[in-house]
């Protein structure tokens, strides 16, 4: 459940596809003591992207840690037809969950489902995607606009430079309360710049958890993205 506070503030969001698995759990909570209220899930089927990662028990696994630390869970399912699947992320404790507008056909249907599943509502665009491919959901349908600024299916790419003009086409074209988050070669000599051109959520995976201390590399991202 959320009501979509976080979303609309500015946010260093670690993803956990980074993160070491044996010991999620401990380093979701060293993220989440060093300041992350924002924590992305990076759901791949093996269809959509060539790697399978993990499913909603993954999910469920994390949320009581990040739900007591006052964070949410933003789950990114770069999955073929996601409507299939929200009511079960949703249930696993998700907080937003995102669908690439390249995986269905039914992108207000799927929006809308999510919306009454009781998380908010977000949709991603791969770098080869138009940015006006939001335009009929955004005003009513949609909480938040995901740019990809790598092709989705991997950690540790480099920004696609042509994301930060698209980041603000995109933040032009949106109402104002719809977030607009980027996905991608995001660490502490990207963060300003994409932060710069409006997205207000800011994803990085291996730049945190790649790192030998990931609260630490986490602080300075938030620093350099003008965070405290
Ligand atoms: C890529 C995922 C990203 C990934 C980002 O398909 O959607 O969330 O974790 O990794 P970095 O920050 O290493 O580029
Ligand atoms: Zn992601």
């Amino acid at each position: 459940m959320s009501d979509g506070r976080l979303l609309r503030e500015r946010h260093v969001a670690p993803s956990i596809l980074s993160a070491d698995f044996g010991r999620l759990r401990a380093q979701v909570i060293e993220v989440l003591d060093a300041g992350a209220r924002v924590i992305h899930v990076d759901v791949m089927d093996g269809h959509f992207v060539p790697p399978i990662t993990f499913g909603a028990l993954m999910v469920e696994a994390i949320a009581d840690q990040v739900h007591s630390a006052g964070a949410m869970i933003d789950v990114h399912l770069m999955i073929e037809r996601p409507e299939r699947q929200v009511a079960e992320f949703a249930r696993a404790g998700a907080d937003n969950i995102t669908v690439h507008v390249e995986a269905t056909p039914h992108l207000h249907y799927t929006l809308n489902l999510i919306r009454e599943s009781g998380a908010t509502a977000g949709a991603a665009l791969n770098p080869g995607t138009p940015p006006d491919a939001l335009s009929e959901v955004a005003e009513n349908t949609l909480d938040l606009a995901l740019c990809m600024s790598v092709n989705p299916g991997w950690g540790a790419q480099q920004l696609i430079p042509a994301s930060i003009n698209k980041l603000e086409r995109m933040r032009a074209a949106l109402p104002e309360h719809v977030a607009l988050e980027v996905d991608g070669g995001v660490h502490k000599d990207t963060v300003a710049s994409v932060a710069r051109a409006g997205a207000n959520l800011l994803v990085t995976g291996s730049a945190v958890f790649g790192s030998d201390d990931p609260a630490g590399a986490y602080s300075e991202i938030a620093a350099a993205a003008g965070l405290r």
